[in-house]
This record gives C-alpha cells, sequence and structure tokens, in this order.
C-alpha cells in the first residue's frame, strides 16, 4: 500500500492547525491531505509542507477516497461525519467525545493501549485532552501497583475551548488592563483574572461532563473498571497546558522515589521535580512540547497508600493533535488500513 490520503476536518481550528503542523514536524508520509472546515471558511488557503492547500467543503464525497479522516470540530460534527468517513472507507481518528464510550470504539493512548486498536471498526477515538495527561502520568504506577482511587482538581487552559476562547481571554485581558469592563461570551463568567469551576454543562450528580469524562474515560483507557476518580475541573487565564494537581491511592504504599522512576521509564513522561531548585513542571515550559511533566511528587500526607503530584502538558499537542496522530501512526505499522476500493 501506498502512503495515505489524509482528510482533517476542522482545519481551521486550534488543534486543527497544530495537527498539521505535527503532520509535518513528524514526517508523516501523506499521499494526498486534504483540508475542511465550516462553510464560512472555504476558499481560505493553508500552507502545509511547502504546499498551499485550499479549504474545501466537508462533503461526504471527500471521504472517498481518504484512508484517513481526522476529525476535530465539534461533537454534534463528530456524530454527523465520523460514520459517514468511516462508511466510506476512511479510518476515522476521532477528537471529540461522540464515541469515546462507544464499545465499539477504541479510545486510546498508543503508549498505553495501543493494542485496543486492533478490534477497531473504523472510528478511533482520542480522550479529553485532561485524561490523556493524567493517564500518561498515573498508568505506569498503576502497573506497579494498582490504583484504587484517584482525586484530581485541573487547571485548564482556554485553547481546549477553541480558537475563540483563545481571543476572548486576549480581548477581556486587555480590555480590563486599559481600565474597561470585560464581556463574556464563550464562557458564563470573564475568564480574564479569573477561575471558572465549570467545564462542560452540570450533570445530574452535581458534577460536570468534563469531570465525569475523566472517571469513564481512565477506566476504558486503563482496562481498570473499577478504579475511582473524583475531578474538579476548571478553566483558568492561561493559553497552552493543562495542569493538574493529582492525589492517587494505591493498593501498597508507594515511595515517591519509586513513582518517580516508573515515570521517568515510561515512553513520553519526563519527571521535573527538584522544588528546592523552584523546579516543577509549569504550563508555559509544557507548551509545544509533546511530553507530559510530572513533579511535585510527594508522599499524601492524608493516607498511607497516597501519593500526590502534579502532572502538566500542551492540551493541543498530547492532549490531542499529538496523540491523533500517534494512533495513525500505529495503525499503519500495525496494517490496520483497509485497502483503498
Ligand atoms: P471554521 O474555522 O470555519 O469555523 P475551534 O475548536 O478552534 O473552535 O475550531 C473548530 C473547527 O471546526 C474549525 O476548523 C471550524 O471551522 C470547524 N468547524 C465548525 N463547524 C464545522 C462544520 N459544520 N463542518 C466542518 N468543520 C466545522
Amino acid at each position: 500500500m501506498g502512503n495515505p490520503n489524509v482528510v482533517v476536518v476542522g482545519a481551521t481550528g486550534a488543534v486543527g492547525k497544530v495537527f498539521l503542523r505535527i503532520l509535518e514536524e513528524r514526517r508523516f508520509p501523506v499521499e494526498r491531505l486534504r483540508l475542511c472546515a465550516s462553510p464560512r471558511s472555504i476558499g481560505k488557503r493553508i500552507k502545509v509542507n511547502g504546499e498551499d492547500l485550499p479549504v474545501e467543503a466537508t462533503t461526504p464525497e471527500i471521504f472517498d477516497d481518504a484512508d484517513f479522516a481526522f476529525i476535530s470540530a465539534s461533537t454534534a460534527v463528530s456524530r454527523e461525519l465520523a460514520p459517514v468517513a468511516a462508511q466510506r472507507g476512511a479510518f476515522v481518528i476521532d477528537d471529540s467525545s461522540a464515541y469515546r464510550m462507544d464499545p465499539k470504539v477504541p479510545l486510546v493512548v498508543p503508549e498505553i493501549n495501543a493494542e485496543d486498536l486492533e478490534w477497531h471498526q473504523n472510528i478511533a477515538a482520542i480522550p479529553n485532552c485532561s485524561t490523556t495527561q493524567m493517564v500518561m502520568a498515573l498508568y505506569p504506577l498503576h502497573k506497579a501497583n494498582p490504583i484504587k482511587r484517584i482525586i484530581v482538581d485541573t487547571f485548564q487552559a482556554v485553547s481546549g475551548t477553541g480558537n475563540l476562547a483563545i481571543d476572548e481571554l486576549r480581548e477581556q485581558s486587555r480590555t480590563i488592563l486599559e481600565g474597561g469592563s470585560a464581556k463574556a461570551s464563550v464562557y458564563p463568567h470573564q475568564i480574564a483574572f479569573n477561575a471558572l469551576p465549570h467545564i462542560e454543562p452540570f450533570m445530574e450528580d452535581g458534577y460536570t461532563r468534563e469531570e465525569q469524562k475523566m472517571l469513564y474515560e481512565t477506566r476504558k483507557i486503563m482496562h481498570a473498571p473499577d478504579i475511582a476518580v473524583s475531578a474538579t475541573c476548571v478553566r483558568v487565564p492561561v493559553y497552552f497546558s493543562h495542569s493538574e494537581a493529582v492525589h492517587v491511592e494505591f493498593t501498597h504504599p508507594m515511595s515517591p522515589e519509586e513513582a518517580r522512576e516508573l515515570m521517568a521509564a515510561f515512553p513520553g513522561v519526563v519527571v521535573v521535580d527538584n522544588p528546592a531548585a523552584n523546579e516543577y513542571p509549569l504550563a508555559i515550559d509544557a507548551a509545544d512540547r509533546d511530553e507530559v511533566f510530572v513533579g511535585r511528587i510527594r508522599k499524601d500526607s492524608s493516607h498511607p497508600n497516597g501519593l500526590a503530584m502534579w502532572i502538566v502538558s500542551d492540551n493541543l499537542r498530547k492532549g490531542a493533535a499529538t496523540n491523533a496522530i500517534q494512533i495513525a501512526e500505529e495503525v499503519v505499522k500495525r496494517e490496520l488500513l483497509k485497502p483503498r476500493g
């Protein structure tokens, strides 16, 4: 089989733009690349690998000769287009929450459960960005000493909401610094100089949907149906990278030294943990990097089997685009693409 044809839906979006950059960086071999977005972007042009490509209409026919369809637009768009693309023979890598918990759809972080791709039915989902970085750091610990319970508080960047939220934070910050009053439209409240304990709608049990994702997706990716997770997801005025304060209860005690060793040996995880020198993971350092950074690793003083830590990663890269391209690489490596036609 030759190099794959790739269609990117949401090519003008916050994740889509990073996805195209990472395709170039990783030299992912592509035969033909086609870019799609909403009707308002049709006719725009985007340069990828030195080629000036048009943004096209997202029609069903565009998937006809596609080997991969990467979809990062909205849950509604994924719901509509993923089955269409899959039915027309493309392997869909979906960035929305539409199919993540579907038992027929593998939910994959390649370092953890690449083998789940083997039972795909032409759609694979990438996890929510806040889940991905947490499981990346915790999976090597879980393998050594099964995790029973996780308490996590997130500090999530506005880029996770998309381009409009990035613009809103910039605009509100400028207005307020100039003495004006901010207008909120993307979020229910002002995000500049604020922290919003509200990401996605509130559910019946009082958690938000984002918080529930951290529970259900963690269980599915780690094949650990009994893990308990209690999350509080907070949007903060940071552009790129999510940070997380995580408290983990293991089956047996685990020392911080052992945890550092296990995490440092896991591909894609970097331990930055030297508080005496003020060294710990920071959102601004993680931005534009693919790794998940972990620090502040210490005994949880509230539980004998507990550890506490701080996990930071670029939400647009490992949290979305990099993970998606890693899935595509894995699909190619495992020869899981159906021959075209
Ligand atoms: P557009 O730029 O034309 O609005 P973000 O997450 O940054 O908000 O980006 C969302 C992405 O999804 C953008 O590329 C956006 O295109 C695209 N998009 C939104 N609605 C549709 C749609 N109905 N069909 C295809 N792409 C869409």
